[in-house]
């Protein structure tokens, strides 16, 4: 039996709109949450593939697993079979990237039970085919990935501490797959890849700068131009809870107060994930529940 971990990550600069074989509408950069990881086993099967825990995924996200493996399979001429055993240690579906670190775990561990010697790269570059986010999980602690694949992006700040507002942690409406279709339809969507791309640019020198309010500015103002794509597509759709507004005035708040505060970002969720800096461990926002 092979059993690999791997971790997730969250896009301060979101990928959203894609193309064939998920390959991504616009550049994105994460950093790599390494307390939030997904444990992938893969044990020997002489007849099928086999999901062990399937029936704690929707059945199409037990089929992508299973295709994800058949692909790699196919890729290194493998003719075995496995029984697939995935374990999550935070809720999968709920817009915290579950997909990212459960497809980068799945590739780890089937190029390791295949034995096949691959790259880094290489290995994130099979792991997109199954999920486009999770090829930024082998990068780590900040990963930029482009229209030439993932890679480690040069960031002066490593450690930051990232902590979670879980405001809602069952499944999702509206899959990132199907939000990847959608913003499409929006008419917002024409700009976006430029608009991304100057964030980027703005973050990066922003981070390694020093210039922490700078960054907070281009990352709330890069998850609310995701989240208005969704707003203005057709039909239009909505992650976000009345109790995730409550927490962003509550986070606009104190940033105003103490004129420092938390990076601050929501995937395709209803969540919300804070980025700190170490020197800010006194700070925290005062809890709403
Ligand atoms: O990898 P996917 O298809 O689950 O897409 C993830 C998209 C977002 O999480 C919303 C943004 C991102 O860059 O991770």
């Amino acid at each position: 039996m092979v059993t690999c971990r791997a971790p997730s990550n969250i896009a301060l600069i979101k990928y959203m709109g894609k193309t064939e074989g998920n390959c991504p509408c616009n550049a994105s950069l994460s950093y790599t949450l390494h307390d939030y990881w997904t444990e992938v086993s893969l044990e020997e099967n002489a007849n099928a593939d086999v999901f062990a825990n399937a029936n704690e995924f929707s059945e199409q996200a037990a089929n992508r697993f299973l295709a994800h493996l058949a692909y790699i399979k196919k890729l290194f001429g493998y003719s075995g079979f496995f029984t697939v055993t995935s374990r999550n240690n935070f809720p999968h579906s709920a817009g915290i990237a579950s997909s990212a670190s459960s497809f980068a775990a799945l590739t780890k561990c089937a190029a390791q039970a295949i034995g096949a010697t691959i790259s880094t790269e290489q290995m994130s570059e099979i792991s997109r085919h199954g999920s486009g986010s999770s090829c930024r999980s082998f990068f780590s602690p900040w990963c930029v990935w482009d229209e030439n694949g993932a890679r480690k992006a040069e960031i002066k700040i490593q450690n930051l501490r990232h902590e979670l507002i879980l405001i809602d942690s069952t499944r999702k409406a509206v899959s990132s797959s199907e939000a990847h279709k959608a913003v499409k339809t929006s008419l917002l969507f024409a700009g976006r890849p430029q608009r991304a791309a100057q964030r980027m640019t703005n973050l990066i020198a922003a981070l390694n700068e020093n210039r922490w309010e700078e960054a907070y500015h281009i990352c709330w103002e890069e998850f609310a131009d995701m989240h208005a794509l969704f707003a203005t597509s057709r039909p239009h759709f909505s992650y976000i809870q009345p109790k995730t507004l409550e927490w962003l005035t509550a986070i606009d708040r104190f940033w105003r107060t103490h004129k420092d505060g938390p990076i601050v970002t929501i995937d395709a969720g209803a969540n919300i994930h804070l980025l700190w800096r170490e020197d800010q461990k006194q700070l925290h926002i005062p809890s709403l529940y």
